[in-house]
């Protein structure tokens, strides 16, 4: 997207449930072992919110941090954008519960994004859009799953991946104490292939029954095989096509912060962009997939680890149900 006036971000934050999972645990109660995982995806453990921790919940913490980070409080928002596949319900929007959880309380527009895995940059386009109308000063941008809840934990090829977590973003024109420029964000879907990664019961195609409940039709199902494919092809595409249009050289960007699904998927990307691995953000070791949040937890992460320079050039890559692709770079000013 071409920007007219420059959006900074101005806060970062990202949270993860205190309850780890190992692969121990999965190896304890199915055919599986912790070396099929390891070498099939990388994920080593991960972080389970309660049954009484939501997806809102979440948000708000990482929301929390990120607006502490940007030393603003929630009053000064003044739009609140939320992105997941697992919202609290239905409706209301999760980012109007997110927005009563912060005890913001100044009538401001809250809406949720749904673009799978690709939510977080999807959002920041949409933020970004907002944000050239003129309309607001502030957007905060919070990416939250609880993909555990639409995990089938009989399922030993889905339910080794998933974890729980979120991140947070205000995104703003203000350009005093920001951490980061948007250069630029670049989205794609590729709907016909949607079919391979869907929660199939629950909406309005297939409403809730006790016969979708006896088929298990409200968990997560995915045909892994197409939907690795589908990644690493979408996944080079966006981030040659931004590149390209930036006129920046893979070698020039210091970190690569890609979805954090599979560390298959990220070596093959990194493959593509003849880049070595550690250009690239992987913290999924420890998080396995959290879905909408990932890439900004791995943002954060660097972050808070001290990793990130001035005028370091960052690119998120990010794949997720649609099946949607996204990319975006950013310039470290902090
Ligand atoms: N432990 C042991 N064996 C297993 C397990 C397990 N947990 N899961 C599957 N297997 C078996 C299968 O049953 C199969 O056995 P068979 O050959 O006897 O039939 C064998 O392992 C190979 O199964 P595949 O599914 O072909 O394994 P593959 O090498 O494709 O790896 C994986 C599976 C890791 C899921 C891979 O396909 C993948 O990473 N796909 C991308 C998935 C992804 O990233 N999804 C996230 C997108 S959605 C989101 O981000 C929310």
């Amino acid at each position: 997207m071409k920007q007219t006036k420059e959006i900074y971000i101005l806060g970062i934050g990202s949270y993860l449930p205190r309850r780890i999972l190992t692969n121990a645990y999965f190896e304890s109660r199915m055919d599986t072992t912790d070396e099929w995982i390891v070498s099939r995806t990388g994920i080593r453990e991960r972080h389970i919110a309660d049954d009484d921790e939501y997806t809102s919940d979440m948000a708000t913490e990482a929301a929390k941090i990120a607006l502490e980070d940007a030393k603003m409080s929630a009053q000064e928002i003044d739009c609140i954008l939320v992105c997941s596949v697992t919202f609290d319900m239905a409706f209301p929007a999760t980012a109007c519960i997110v927005q009563k959880k912060l005890g913001h309380s100044a009538s401001c527009p809250c809406m949720d994004i749904e673009a799978g895995c690709s939510g977080l940059i999807y959002s920041f386009e949409v933020a970004a859009g907002l944000l050239q109308l003129g309309h607001y000063k502030n957007i905060l941008v919070i990416a939250s799953d609880k993909l555990t809840s639409i995990t089938d934990w009989n399922d030993r090829a889905t339910c080794v991946l998933f974890g729980d977590g979120s991140s947070a973003f205000v995104l703003s024109t203000e350009k005093n104490g920001a951490k980061a420029l948007l250069v630029d964000t670049l989205l794609s879907a590729e709907g016909k292939d949607a079919e391979h990664l869907l929660q199939p019961a629950g909406g309005s195609a297939m409403p809730a029954s006790h016969e979708t409940v006896d088929k298990r039709l409200h968990f997560l199902h995915m045909n892994g095989r197409e939907v690795f494919k589908c990644a690493v092809r979408g996944m080079i595409a966006v981030l040659e096509k931004i590149l390209q249009r930036n006129q920046i050289q893979p070698s020039a960007i210091r970190y690569f912060i890609p979805h954090q699904a599979n560390l298959r998927i990220i070596e093959s990307i990194a493959d593509s962009v003849s880049m070595a691995m550690d250009r690239f953000i992987v913290v999924l070791q420890n998080t396995g997939n959290t879905s909408a949040g990932s890439s900004g937890i791995a943002l954060d992460h660097a972050y808070r680890g001290g990793k990130l320079a001035k005028d370091d050039l960052l690119a998120f890559v990010t794949f997720g149900g649609g099946m949607t692709c996204a990319s975006a770079i950013i310039r470290w000013i902090a």
